[in-house]
């Protein structure tokens, strides 16, 4: 097996450098299931601010924090929309139905990544005894690398209020989308009721992510927390890793952006491959079929860690504060290798 030299699988695969190690070494601790731990605090506290939200709480994963925000806005028989690609909807083991009993109602994407307004608003089901009651829009921005405009997600929430429905963001990657737009991060949060926000993806943490809304909400998600096991002990050592990150690792975003922008830009001078727009951290290309296989293969013997298989030949390069402007040019030099 080659191992990987050059990883753009996922922004996930970042390891925590050694500022962010000594941050958590140092971190001070306490039981935070019984509200002990002063570094949980902090890091709730600073989310909860910078999104502009009243509370916030600690999840071990961006899984967990979209299962408990859609269980905290739903309950059992009632519906949330979302997008056919949303991860909580399509990447997320179907939790919300298996352990929240919610019935998700998918809606096709457009071309942009949006949800077609007329669409929600047909999805949405009128106060009758045979349908689900439709009680939650969920977006997510970025979805799939790309920024969802602020215009759109004001008007799909004020849509969603109109007929009586709560708003969640997965912003998994809501600080990419916040480099990229350059806007407080709160000004994108500021239409949702709920957003859950992964300290593990760009922002380079080992583990966690944050969902912050409403002290009412943020309360009813704590309790659902516990239910489903992601009760935390001296979790500040975790903290203190999103802590560091939100304080170091927001800004340098842009460089992740830029280094996508230059490896779609050299990618797309090889005939057979057609790089799509590349808006932050993500680069997705279709292989011409003829050399599809043979040019995953040739990465990856090579140490090109990618993924591929999306809607058939895709593939996607994601970069990250793993990888510096020579890690591009190198994964550049292989590709033009096996292109002769
Ligand atoms: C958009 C989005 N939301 C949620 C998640 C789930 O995060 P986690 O892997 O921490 O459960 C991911 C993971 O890749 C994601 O990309």
């Amino acid at each position: 097996m080659t191992t990987i030299q050059y990883d753009f699988r996922s922004d996930t695969v970042t390891k925590p450098s050694a500022g962010m190690r000594a941050a958590m070494a140092d971190a001070e601790v306490g039981d935070d299931v019984f509200g002990d731990d002063p570094t949980v605090t902090r890091l709730e506290g600073r989310a909860a601010e910078l999104l502009g939200k009243e509370a916030a709480v600690f999840v071990p994963s961006g899984t967990q924090s979209n299962l408990v925000a859609l269980m905290a806005h739903c309950g059992r028989g009632d519906e949330y929309i979302a997008g056919q690609d949303a991860h909580c909807y399509s990447h997320e083991a179907g939790g919300a139905a298996v352990l929240g009993s919610i019935q998700p109602q998918p809606i096709a994407h457009q071309a942009d990544g949006t949800l077609a307004l007329t669409d929600i608003e047909a999805a949405i089901k009128p106060d009758d005894l045979h349908y689900a009651r439709t009680r939650l829009l969920a977006l997510e921005n970025t979805l799939g690398g790309r920024v969802i405009p602020l215009e759109y997600t004001k008007a799909a929430t004020a849509l969603a209020r109109r007929h009586g429905l709560a708003t969640h963001l997965d912003g998994a990657r809501v600080f990419n989308a916040k480099v990229a737009l350059g806007v407080p991060v709160s000004e994108i949060a500021e239409p949702f009721d709920t957003i859950s926000v992964c300290l593990s993806k760009g922002l380079g943490a080992p583990v966690g992510s944050v969902l912050v809304g409403s002290t009412e909400l943020v309360a009813k998600a704590r309790r659902l927390r516990k239910m489903v096991g992601g009760g935390m002990r001296q979790a500040g050592i975790l903290a203190a890793a999103g802590l560091y990150a939100l304080e170091n690792n927001v800004a340098r975003l842009a460089e992740d952006h830029a280094h996508a922008r230059a490896l779609g830009e050299g990618l797309s001078r090889f005939q057979a491959l057609h790089v799509a727009p590349v808006e932050t951290n993500m680069v997705w290309v279709d292989v011409d079929p003829e050399v599809a296989e043979e040019f995953n293969a040739y990465l990856a013997a090579n140490g090109v860690g990618i993924t591929h298989g999306y809607a058939g030949r895709r593939q996607r390069w994601v970069t990250h504060l793993d990888l510096d402007a020579g890690a591009i040019e190198s994964a550049l030099k292989v590709a033009a290798r096996f292109f002769g």
